[in-house]
């Protein structure tokens, strides 16, 4: 697990995806993405991030309108709820936060719509903390890559995954090496038929 980073690093740096929310340093755009791509593929949910940055510029402005037009924008996207959590954190961001994204996984993860996996995705790629964003494309390439054949499901190889991902995390690309993570599991760490050919 050691070498992981520097390699994968390089890697994504070669075949990375080129992603709008990847070409922002801004968190509210950032957190927006990983709201929408939480059941949603990146192909789809670019044209919404697309709408929705254009409409709402800001958390601000998301707070502001009405609940119709937060879920009109959304429509076509699914599981309406995570249109209402958005808009309902953007709410409490406003009242508590001056209107910002707090920074800190204890504030974040107490935001409707906001759990684990997104905490550490907005940690990493926003404010540069090394928290992994474990989800199941995570899960899989840690599992292969150590041949771990604990059951992944379970709470304590989660954690267990989680702390070795952790402990090798670089603390200057934090965000990178967990979108890089994305794109592994997204393009050649495949659930059937990995490109184990193209894999670095
Ligand atoms: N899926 C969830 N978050 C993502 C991101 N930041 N880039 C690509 N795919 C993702």
């Amino acid at each position: 697990m050691n070498r992981i980073a520097e390699i994968l690093l390089d890697w994504y740096a070669r075949e990375g995806r080129d992603l709008p929310w990847r070409r922002t340093r801004d968190p509210y755009r950032i957190w927006l993405s990983e709201v929408i791509l939480q059941q949603t593929r990146v192909a789809q949910g670019m044209e919404y991030y697309l709408r929705f940055t254009e409409r709402f510029p800001d958390v601000a402005s998301l707070a502001a309108a009405p609940e119709d037009e937060v879920l009109k924008l959304w429509q076509g996207l699914g599981y309406y709820s995570r249109a209402r959590s958005l808009q309902r954190s953007a709410r409490v961001m406003v009242d508590q936060y001056g209107g910002c994204l707090p920074d800190t996984y204890s504030d974040l993860i107490q935001l409707p719509g906001i759990g684990d996996y997104t905490a550490g995705a907005i940690l990493s790629i926003a404010f540069n903390k090394a928290v992994p964003a474990v989800d199941g494309n995570v899960l899989r390439i840690a599992a292969r890559l150590t041949a771990c054949g604990d059951n992944v499901l379970d709470p304590r190889t989660r954690q267990h995954i989680r702390d070795a991902l952790a402990a090798v995390m670089p603390t200057d690309r934090p965000g990178d090496f967990n979108q890089a993570m994305m794109d592994l599991g997204a393009a050649v760490c495949l659930p059937k038929n990995p490109n184990c050919e193209s894999c670095p």
